[in-house]
C-alpha cells in the first residue's frame, strides 16, 4: 500500500482517541478491504528474530460470534461489533514450519545450517520450559494486538480488547491447536455514538511505574 493512500493522522491524536469501546454500532459493518489493511499494516510490530509467532482468526460470522459470547463472559461488544478477532500466538513460533524462515532465508540472511542452529539453541536455551515458551508467545502476539488497536484507530475503526472469556471454550469452538496460546479477543468495529464514553481513566505517572538506575 503506497503512503499516499493512508490516512494522514498525527500519532498522538490516535493514541489519545483509542478507548476501549464498550458500545459498537451493530448496523456498521467493517470493509473487508479496510480489515486486511489494518491487519497488513500492524504486522510492522516487531517481533522476535521477526519470527512474526502469532496468527489471528477474523470472526465475521454472526452465528460464531454467537458461540463466542456465551463463553465470553456474554460481553455484548462481542455480538455487536461486526468482526471479532482472536489474536493468538504459537508457543512453537520458532520452529523451522514458520514461514517467516523462508523469507529470511529468501534474503540471504539464513542458511539451512544457520536456521537449524538458531532453532536448536531456542530450543535448548532460550525457549527450554513452558513458562518460556508461552512467554514467547504472549509476549510477541501482545505486541501485535496493540498495534491492531493503534492502526485500526488510525483508520477511523474502534475496538475492545477482551480477556474475560474460557479458553478452553474458545480453543473448542475453533479447533485451536494445543501449541497456540489464546492471547486476546479484540472487537473491531465503529463505536456507536448515541451512547457517550466513560471519561477514560487517568495513568500512572512516570514517577508511579519508572525507577531510574
Ligand atoms: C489484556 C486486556 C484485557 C482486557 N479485558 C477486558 C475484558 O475482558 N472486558 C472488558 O470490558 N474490558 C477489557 N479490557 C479493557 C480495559 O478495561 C481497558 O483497556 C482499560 O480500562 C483502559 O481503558 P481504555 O482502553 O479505554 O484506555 C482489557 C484490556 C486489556 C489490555
Amino acid at each position: 500500500m503506497s503512503q499516499s493512500k493512508l490516512p494522514q493522522i498525527d500519532y498522538f491524536d490516535v493514541l489519545n482517541n483509542r478507548r476501549s469501546v464498550f458500545s459498537f454500532d451493530p448496523d456498521k459493518d467493517l470493509e473487508d478491504d479496510l480489515l486486511r489493511k489494518i491487519i497488513n499494516k500492524a504486522t510492522l510490530a516487531p517481533s522476535s528474530y521477526n519470527l512474526q509467532p502469532w496468527r489471528v482468526l477474523a470472526v465475521k460470522s454472526q452465528r460464531m460470534r454467537e458461540k463466542v459470547y456465551e463463553k465470553a463472559c456474554s460481553q455484548q461488544k462481542v455480538l455487536d461489533a461486526p468482526v471479532l478477532l482472536v489474536v493468538l500466538g504459537d508457543k512453537d513460533g520458532y520452529f523451522r514450519e514458520n514461514p517467516a524462515w523462508e523469507v529470511k532465508k529468501e534474503l540471504g540472511k539464513v542458511d539451512e545450517d544457520k536456521i537449524e542452529k538458531i532453532i536448536k539453541h531456542n530450543d535448548n536455551v532460550t525457549y527450554n520450559t513452558p513458562e518460556k515458551k508461552l512467554a514467547f508467545a504472549i509476549r510477541n502476539s501482545s505486541l501485535l494486538a496493540m498495534s491492531i488497536m493503534l492502526t485500526a484507530k488510525a483508520f477511523g475503526v474502534d475496538t475492545h480488547p477482551m480477556i474475560g472469556f474460557k479458553p478452553d471454550k474458545i480453543r473448542e469452538i475453533f479447533e485451536i491447536e494445543d501449541k497456540i496460546e489464546i492471547n486476546m479477543l479484540i472487537s473491531v468495529g465503529y463505536h456507536d455514538s448515541t451512547h457517550q464514553l466513560k471519561p477514560r481513566e487517568e495513568r500512572l505517572s512516570y514517577e508511579q511505574i519508572v525507577t531510574e538506575y
